[in-house]
């Protein structure tokens, strides 16, 4: 079953305050995007890689990734639907945020064999530590939400291809922050896989100190 990666870069990254794109930032000694890039291409359960970048830099990401490269648009789902249409044949996508550049291994091992068992849909996910409390408009503390109902989302999300095509065909001008619940929203069943520290997302500037920590561990 042929797998392709889609590896999500056109954010602008403000939050993180850089100069660049945020697949632009360097850490290290290579971008984000790189690092995120490596882990998949050396994949033995991915076949291809496909990067969507900001569509001024998309020349730069394929130069940089060693993979081809497509524009993304003004979101986040447009750009998977993007990279979505560049991925050929493939039975099996990945869709991947290039901030979550440290994703392990066995994240992308554990996603791809859900898959191949048979699964439509397959998330990794990691308990909540936190206390979580709902709030209102006004911001006044409403409820603590019971943290053991909860677990939080991370990518890669994979999916059987023609489900997720379909899925985004469906899901045009709605808004989705993962790609699963446009899936579900079809009626799919998404199982969930463990997740891993590592796969944070890298936002605030915060995130980028604690990744400077995780790529000295990777790469010392
Ligand atoms: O903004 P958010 O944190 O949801 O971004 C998650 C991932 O989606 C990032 O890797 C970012 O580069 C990507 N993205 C994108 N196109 C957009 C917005 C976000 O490829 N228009």
């Amino acid at each position: 079953m042929t797998c392709a990666a889609v590896l999500v870069a056109a954010g602008s990254g403000s939050r993180l305050g850089a100069d660049v794109p945020k697949a632009f930032v360097p850490l290290a000694g290579r971008t984000l995007l790189e690092h995120a890039v490596a882990r998949f291409v050396s994949h033995p359960d991915v076949d291809r890689v496909v990067v969507v970048a900001p569509a001024d830099r998309v020349d730069d990401a394929a130069r940089l990734a060693g993979v081809p490269a497509v524009a993304g648009g003004d979101t986040r789902q447009r750009s998977v639907g993007a990279g979505l249409a560049a991925v050929g044949d493939a039975r099996l996508v990945l869709v991947h945020d290039v901030a979550r550049a440290f994703v392990p291994t066995a994240v992308i091992a554990a996603v791809v064999a859900a898959l191949r068992a048979g699964a439509v849909a397959a998330i990794p996910v990691l308990a909540v530590h936190d206390t979580i409390r709902r709030v209102d408009a006004a911001g006044e503390l409403v409820e603590v939400v019971d943290r053991a109902s909860l677990v939080a989302v991370q990518t890669p999300q994979g999916f059987r291809r023609d489900v997720l095509a379909a899925a985004h065909e469906a899901g045009r001008g709605r808004s989705a922050t993962d790609d699963a619940a446009l899936v579900e929203a079809l009626g799919h069943t998404v199982v969930a896989v463990p997740g891993a520290e590592e796969a944070f997302k890298i936002t605030r500037p915060w995130d980028l100190a604690v990744a400077e920590a995780v790529a000295a561990r990777v790469h010392p």
